[in-house]
């Protein structure tokens, strides 16, 4: 495996998957996972001012605005353990949002190196975020059938409870979807034209994602 630094970016509408594939890849890859919704929900538990101000927007499904979020996102990419690279996942999410990251990753002489976009039908995303379960201590993501815990309501991983999110309910999760086609999809000719776009089918089990995602991470 390369030893530059690796700065992936995975792009997809809510519920894609991005979440649960970057769980598995950051495994193989050894980079850390940085997804700019669990910074929110993590500043939310803690009832940090930043997290109560960006619930007003989620709970509406709509985007955090870009000078809250890309100061929280470049924060956390700006930690030692992100020197060789992060897997990022929601961010960035609109082309101020895109700029900004290629402008702090060229301050540091790195840039982008691929950007996996997770394809799947919108009545698809539906049914996989009504039946979308987290672990309140570690944030994994379960789906009551999709990727069912071992034990109903209760996470592998560490024990902890499992609940739904405030902002997959049905009206909320449609709104989430138009502000995607309206503000993030534009990033897929974004990156399209820097050459880093790797479309992949997310309407498939969730292993064969996991496959294809380890091709085209492995092939870059
Ligand atoms: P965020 O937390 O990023 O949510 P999202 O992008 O809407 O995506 P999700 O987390 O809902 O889905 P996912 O792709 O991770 O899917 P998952 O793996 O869980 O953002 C939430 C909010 O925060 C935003 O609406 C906004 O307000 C704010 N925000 C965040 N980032 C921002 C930014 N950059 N700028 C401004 N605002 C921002 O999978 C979903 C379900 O499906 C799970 O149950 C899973 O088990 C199941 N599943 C996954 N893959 C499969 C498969 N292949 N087959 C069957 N089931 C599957
Ligand atoms: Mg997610």
């Amino acid at each position: 495996m390369t030893t530059e630094p690796r700065f992936i970016v995975l792009l997809g509408p809510p519920a894609s998957g991005k979440g649960t594939q970057a769980a598995r890849l950051r495994e193989m890859l050894d980079l850390p996972h940085v997804a700019s919704g669990d910074l929110f929900r993590e500043n939310l538990k803690n009832e940090t001012d930043l997290g109560l101000k960006a619930k007003e927007y989620m709970d509406r499904g709509e985007l955090v605005p870009d000078g809250i979020t890309i100061a929280m996102v470049m924060d956390r990419l700006g930690r030692p353990d992100c020197a060789d690279g992060a897997l990022l996942d929601g961010f960035p999410r609109t082309i101020a949002q895109a700029e900004a990251l290629d402008e702090a990753l060229t301050e540091r002489g790195h840039e982008i190196s691929l950007v996996p976009c997770i394809a799947v039908p919108d009545e698809v995303l539906i049914e996989r975020v009504s039946g979308r379960r987290l672990c309140r201590v570690c944030g994994e993501s379960y789906h009551v059938k999709f990727n069912p815990p071992q034990q109903a309501g209760i996470c592998d991983r560490d024990g902890g409870g499992l609940y739904q999110r405030d902002d997959d309910q049905p009206e909320t999760v449609r709104q989430r979807l138009r502000v995607y086609w309206e503000q993030t999809s534009p990033l897929i000719e974004y990156y399209r034209q820097r050459g880093v776009l790797v479309e992949v089918d997310g309407d498939q089990s969730i292993d064969a994602v996991t496959e294809d995602l380890r091709t085209v991470v492995g092939d870059s």
